[in-house]
């Protein structure tokens, strides 16, 4: 792997402090992305022990976002109609915002995170708290092989791919359909979203990259939908090599094609990248500085995992943000990692008593301007550092 891009030391992105532990002393650790010409795999260099991050204490749920709960409805609506499938197993089953769509006894989940899976387990949907291997998959179906396995925003969480896709591989009817989605690297460049890496996105993954992985274990792409979660994703179908029921479509050739184009097989876009992440960090700390001169008040967001890297790499602290909102339970009344900005319970936003907002949660965009019309109306600004710095 060669690295491209220094994004400087970082706590982990979803360790929300608490009140009584503000003085303790943070672990942080080296944040820096590389690229590896063999298999075209962006990823994080420094890989943190996978339990310290998804535990017993995980403070993101899925069913919380409308947008999200809207995507996963509508996916399971097509892929019923489609693949009428037995057996479904989804990994990373978060909190149920998938599983909750399919009856009870056809749906199995896997979700590490205990906090979570206690949830779906409550709802009566079986679901097994322990990270995705070839144990696990041969435990799930030793009576029956699954035709639908399903993962969103999960496998780019996981250092051993290879592990996860035997897993499927064995998992996995001959016939059967996955389907994966996580976060575009094509839309992540262009969008200079650099904050797609943060400790728990090992990987962000391209569709030629993804190929590479797969062919090891005689899986192919045969559909690609481009989706707007997560700030750009991919929802990629894949199927084994044997199974002849699926045509690879054209629309695979063209995002190929598309990759390639904008050069995601080479080095040098990636260094070209970095240069337009440092002039990202020096245009947003200016937009920072000009505001604040003019004491205009300015609150974030949405605490998400992807403003730690931002406000640490841009080192935008209790300087800039006098607090962040944010809709999540577990997250209110503690401090955003690193930059300790405290994480208020959400409030509609009024001109009252905030000017500007920085949108921690910019790939929730849509969902946010709606929910604050009369505050934009109001003349109520948000600062976007996607995909350039600017007040909107
Ligand atoms: P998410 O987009 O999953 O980002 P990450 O994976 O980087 O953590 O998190 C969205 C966060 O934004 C979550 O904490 C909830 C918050 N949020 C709000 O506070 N209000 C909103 O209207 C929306 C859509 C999200």
């Amino acid at each position: 792997m060669k690295k491209f891009l220094n994004l400087g030391l970082q706590p982990l992105a979803n360790s929300y402090i608490k009140k009584k532990n503000l003085k303790n002393k943070e672990k942080k650790f080296k944040l820096e992305v590389g690229f590896n010409n063999k298999n075209y795999l962006v990823s994080i260099a420094n890989i943190i022990p996978k339990e310290k991050m998804f535990n017993n204490e995980y403070p993101y749920k899925s069913s919380e976002s409308k947008t999200m709960n809207k995507s996963f409805k509508d996916l399971t609506k097509k892929i019923k109609k489609k693949y009428k499938p037995k057996f479904v197993i989804e990994i990373g089953s978060n909190d149920g915002v998938f599983l909750k769509n399919f009856k009870k006894n056809s749906i199995v989940g896997v979700e590490p995170c205990e906090n979570l899976a206690k949830i779906t387990r409550k709802k009566k949907y079986k679901t097994f708290s322990e990270y995705w291997n070839l144990k696990l998959a041969k435990k799930i179906t030793s009576v029956k092989k699954a035709n639908l396995i399903y993962s969103a925003n999960t496998l780019s969480h996981i250092k051993n791919l290879d592990e996860i896709f035997k897993a499927i591989n064995y998992a996995m009817s001959k016939n059967g359909v996955l389907i994966l989605e996580d976060p575009s690297l094509l839309e992540c460049i262009k969008n200079v979203a650099y904050d797609q890496f943060y400790c728990e996105h090992i990987y962000v993954f391209s569709t030629i990259a993804l190929k590479e992985v797969l062919k090891k274990f005689d899986l192919q792409i045969f559909d690609i939908e481009n989706i707007k979660t997560h700030g750009g994703s991919n929802r990629y179908y894949i199927k084994k090599k044997i199974n002849n029921i699926y045509k690879i479509k054209n629309n695979v050739k063209k995002e190929i094609q598309k990759e390639l184009k904008f050069g995601l097989h080479k080095f040098s876009t990636y260094k070209k990248f970095e240069s337009k992440v440092k002039k990202s960090k020096k245009k947003l700390l200016n937009t920072f500085l000009k505001l604040k001169n003019k004491e205009i008040k300015i609150i974030g967001y949405g605490a998400t995992a992807k403003s730690c890297t931002v406000l640490n790499y841009c080192k935008i602290g209790t300087n800039f943000i006098d607090y962040f909102y944010d809709t999540t339970s577990y997250k209110i009344g503690r401090y955003l990692p690193g930059s300790k900005i405290l994480i208020k319970k959400y409030k509609k936003l009024s001109k009252k008593n905030v000017d500007v907002a920085f949108l921690g949660a910019w790939n929730f965009k849509k969902e946010i301007f709606n929910k604050e019309k009369n505050f934009i109306k109001e003349g109520g600004k948000f600062i976007t550092h996607v995909p350039v710095p600017k007040i909107i």
